[in-house]
């Protein structure tokens, strides 16, 4: 590839929360301002732009990657999910963001999409996590404002009433009520 060819544009197509989108990508574009830019996807934030924050976590195929660790050309043709996505059609917040809210676990907000990107694919895998779980997947995520402590409990309570969503405790007999 000569030097001209490394500034020519290419068609990346990919699956955005669902939806078909095709956009342009130099070689070298990022994936996180492909998808800011060139998608007008902005709830992807940017924050050191060499892998170390966070903020600009999404999920590639269901699972959490840096998107600015990411050409936008790897992802033709792949699935990708923001925090645009986790929401229901209806503009409902999904589980995770109404546990976010409940528990006052962002401030400013700049960490907390990508945080909640990298949760969504962490429930998946981990149904029933502890505290240590959920603090070492948060070890790859800064946020400056929160001490983290909100960010862990709301994680906590999703993972129990997904639980409890997954295997409801059979519900009381009246005699057993009564005799409670
Ligand atoms: Fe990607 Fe910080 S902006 S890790
Ligand atoms: Fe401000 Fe996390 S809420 S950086």
């Amino acid at each position: 590839m000569n030097r001209l060819d490394q500034r020519q544009p290419h068609l990346v197509s990919l699956t955005l929360n669902g939806l078909r989108r095709t956009g342009r990508a130099e070689p070298r574009m990022l994936l996180s301002d492909f998808l800011r830019h060139e998608l007008g996807a902005t709830g992807t934030h940017v924050g050191c732009e060499h892998g170390v924050c966070g903020a600009c976590t999404v999920r590639i195929d269901g699972v959490a990657a840096r998107a600015c660790l990411t050409l936008a050309v790897q992802v033709d043709g792949r699935r990708v999910d923001t925090v645009e996505g986790l929401a229901e059609p209806s503009g409902t917040l999904g589980d995770l963001q109404q546990a976010f809210r409940r528990h006052h676990a962002l401030q400013c907000g700049f960490c907390t999409a990508g945080i909640l990107m990298s949760c969504a694919d962490f429930l998946e895998r981990v149904s029933a996590p502890t505290e240590a779980q959920v603090r070492d997947m948060l070890s790859g995520h800064l946020c400056r404002c929160t001490g983290y402590t909100p960010i862990v409990a709301a994680i906590l309570e999703v993972a129990a009433l997904r639980q409890n969503t997954q295997h409801p405790q059979p519900r009381k007999t009246e005699t057993e009520t009564l005799d409670a």
